[in-house]
């Protein structure tokens, strides 16, 4: 298990728009790996390399329901909308409301090249979202409605 730095909100890094993945390579496989590793010691549901200091189009997620690592991930389709808390491991401790689509289909590849196209609501729509801004330089802060809070966690209510 290797646990990658995540840089904080204000970073350059964050702000840089990635550039596509090519190949998967040994370093960019132990990239994810380690990028899997830094986003479940953080509790997080999704890490974007940018966050790890690395500008490529790679991001993971896993909203409870098993990894799912994005490479060159494009949203094609979404539908609907959904508002609510949103927080971020480059922003430790806080959370904003955030209106995303409700539904989304993306289009990526896998940590074996394989080309997929997935599906999502809810959650999982919101954690595609928010990492693929990521790799456009955004934040979620940018999107919030209303001012940051205090993030309040299931295991604490
Ligand atoms: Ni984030």
């Amino acid at each position: 298990m290797a646990l990658r730095n995540i840089r904080q909100m204000g970073d350059e890094m964050l702000k840089k728009k990635c550039r596509e993945v090519k190949e998967m390579t040994p370093k960019m496989k132990q990239l994810v790996d380690d990028m899997l590793d830094t986003m479940y010691d953080g509790n997080g549901v999704g890490l974007a390399a940018p966050q790890v200091g690395i500008l490529r189009r790679l991001a993971v997620v896993d909203i409870g329901d098993g990894p799912i690592v994005m490479i060159n991930p494009r949203i094609v389709a979404s539908r609907g909308e959904q508002t609510g808390d949103e927080g971020c491991l480059s922003l430790p401790g806080k959370a904003g409301v955030v209106t995303r689509p409700y539904y989304v289909k993306i289009e990526a590849w896998d940590e074996d090249m394989e080309w997929y196209e997935m599906e999502a609501e809810d959650l999982l729509a919101r954690a595609f979202c928010h990492e693929i801004d990521h790799l456009d330089g955004h934040m979620y802060v940018e999107k919030i409605e209303g001012p940051l809070h205090d993030a309040v966690y299931e295991d604490e209510e």
